[in-house]
């Protein structure tokens, strides 16, 4: 979703905010903008709907001078993507600029106030209508812009993170946030604020993370200022940057999701990393330690999460019921927190995220929290708000992730989950010890074998070529490969824009059996040897019907192999532990048919990598 950038010190800053604007175009935009306050004390705003490259067309061989900026990145919420709705919104003395991620939800309401007093609006955005509510305050109530910000704030409902600058102000940055995420890296005489950590890597690794309801004055020469905007002044708490460079670089790919597809050998070994003792067959997660009680004794394990977290989360039911016998829901975090969830007291509920920013799951942690509920964190960004919106928690350290479609996150959530019913079987004795350590042994040979299947899946781009010009495409699985056929198709619908559904594979003759034909290109993932007979009943009805039969098998596999047009072959391992590797080829070939469609792989038209609004 938006991205904020924001720089001060002695250096351009408009080389540094284009850059840093750059490294955040993997949340999904669709249009851009900058501000620039130059030293004859003109505000020079340039935005366009598009892309940053258009943003850099637009600008070039205009005044793009000075040492304080702001810029941002926009995924149209009020309004529709255009030049105007772009960021930075100007007060209407033209004094201020703002940069504003999130959604103000009161917005009409004060626009109405606002208009009565003799405002006039050119955008259709909440954002334009907060700024000239923190020039009216500032006018009204005879105070600077710190103040009139934090004092505004109190009036405004919903999500925000935010910039300004002010005409008269060369060393001054104010920023806010609610909802949104917001960082400050501090360097020797300058300082950034973004978004996120990525445009600031390289910079400093000094950090501040501004905390919900607070507001910064950023001043060059003076230490940072912080204030909630209930007016109670803040201690910043300056933290080391865990971030490098190569991380959130291409490393000669050529796009970030097939990097990042590549790299699930050695993230899904991350992820185990310190945690899975093969040699003495157990496995320790340091980050639970303390709630493992609370676990082992839960009434029910709720599990909220979002997108590709969510099917993750499917994985981890099946695979905490089976092996560790404790009961376990999956919830769309959405869902959950409009009904009335029945929540326990001993409840565990373990929110997933990647980003760990999303508003929805965000949400429902805290109706669990409210019913009193244990409530636990799988996430990949470190010190994010979801990780820090929970009692405890298991980072997936998969690093990084850029391409808006997840990949090496669902390896690693999936990772995590699986250790972590192993690890409750192993206390709760409800699989025998030798059969845990036999299970720590095989997961700890997952990541070599995701380095054979990707070395297996040249395949792939010959069924891409096959399937690239369809319009519909099904995925089959059963049990824990249920979910994978759910984010097989997710992948091919969000990066090719072909619609594609995932079932299980038993619930076709209930529906989706009626769609098949000659041009119906159906996916089973047939790894499982529980229900291996089930699944080739499956392929022969599609084959009656003509369907093209794409599967996933086991290497060796021969019934189901002789039906299929095309085969991707795994290596065997537990049937529990297909969905880390079944996943990957699944993972190339929507990359792959996308890639020949020419579509954007990395930014996905209407999607977002983070979405902070519900
Ligand atoms: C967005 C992303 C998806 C992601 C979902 C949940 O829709 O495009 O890739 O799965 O959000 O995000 P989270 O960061 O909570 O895992």
């Amino acid at each position: 979703m938006c991205g904020i950038v924001a720089y001060i010190g002695k250096k351009e800053a408009y080389p540094i905010l284009i850059n840093g604007l750059k490294r955040l175009e993997y949340r999904g935009y669709d249009s851009a903008g900058v501000a620039m306050l130059n030293a004859k004390n003109e505000l020079n705003v340039y935005k366009t709907k598009g892309k940053v490259s258009d943003l850099v067309s637009f600008a070039s061989g205009k005044d793009i001078s000075g040492n304080i900026g702001i810029a941002h990145t926009r995924w149209a919420t009020h309004g529709e993507p255009n030049d105007i709705n772009a960021h930075p919104h100007l007060s209407r003395s033209g004094n201020l600029a703002l940069i504003h991620n999130g959604i103000i939800e009161n917005y009409l309401t004060i626009k109405k106030e606002l208009e009565n007093r003799g405002y006039k609006f050119k955008s259709s955005t909440d954002t334009e209508v907060l700024v000239n509510l923190i020039e009216e305050v500032q006018l009204t109530q005879n105070v600077d812009l710190f103040e009139a910000t934090r004092i505004a704030l109190n009036h405004v409902n919903g999500a925000y993170a935010i910039v300004l600058i002010e005409k008269g102000h060369p060393d001054t940055l104010i920023a806010a946030r609610k909802g949104s995420p917001m960082v400050i890296g501090i360097g020797k005489g300058e300082y950034f604020i973004a978004s996120d950590a990525t445009p600031i890597v390289g910079q400093t690794s000094q950090v501040v993370y501004i905390e919900n309801e607070e507001v910064v004055k950023v001043k060059l020469g003076e230490d940072l200022k912080l204030k909630t905007i209930d007016d109670v002044e803040m201690t910043p708490y300056i933290q080391e940057l865990q971030l490098n460079l190569e991380s959130i670089e291409k490393g000669g790919f050529e796009h970030f999701m097939l990097k990042e597809i590549y790299e699930q050998p050695t993230t899904v070994r991350d992820t185990m990393r310190g945690r899975l003792h093969p040699e003495s067959g157990t496995i320790r997660l340091g980050g639970i330690f303390d709630y493992e009680k609370k676990i082992l004794n839960a009434r029910n394990i709720i599990i909220v999460a979002c997108g590709t977290s969510w099917h993750a989360g499917l994985v981890g039911s099946y695979l905490i019921e089976l092996y560790a016998g404790i009961r376990v829901k999956v919830e769309y975090a959405s869902e959950f927190r409009y009904r009335t969830p029945v929540i326990f007291p001993d409840d565990v509920v373990i929110a997933i995220s990647q980003s760990g920013e999303t508003a929805d799951t965000l949400a429902a942690i805290e109706i669990a929290k409210e019913k009193g509920a244990t409530v636990l964190g799988i996430c990949n960004v470190i010190g994010s708000s979801i990780s820090r919106a929970t009692d405890a928690g298991i980072y997936t350290h998969a690093g990084p992730e850029i391409g808006v479609a997840s990949t090496k996150a669902f390896t690693a959530q999936v990772a995590v989950l699986t250790m972590m019913a192993i690890h409750l079987a192993e206390l709760n004795g409800h699989l025998p010890k030798s059969r845990v350590a036999e299970l720590i042994h095989e997961l700890d040979l997952i990541p070599e074998k995701i380095q054979t299947t990707l070395e297996r899946s040249t395949i792939v781009k010959e069924i891409a070529e096959e399937m690239k010009e369809c319009h519909n495409a099904i995925y089959l699985g059963r049990l824990q490969n249920f979910p994978v056929a759910l984010e097989g198709a997710l992948k091919l619908k969000e990066i090719s824009y072909i619609h594609a559904e995932g079932y299980p594979a038993a619930e076709m003759k209930h529906g989706p059996i009626a769609l098949i034909d000659k041009d119906m290109p159906v996916i089973f993932i047939a790894t499982n040897k529980s229900t291996y007979e089930k699944v080739v009943s499956n392929v022969q009805e599609v084959k009656a019907r003509h369907g093209k039969i794409i599967s996933v098998v086991t290497e060796g596999d021969v019934l189901v192999k002789e039906m299929s047009d095309y085969v991707i072959e795994i290596p065997d391992t537990e049937c529990t532990y297909a969905p880390l590797l079944a996943t990957i080829p699944l993972q190339l070939l929507a990359y792959y048919i996308a890639v020949k469609r020419g579509c954007n792989v990395d930014q996905p038209r209407n999607l977002a990598k983070s979405v902070t609004v519900e």
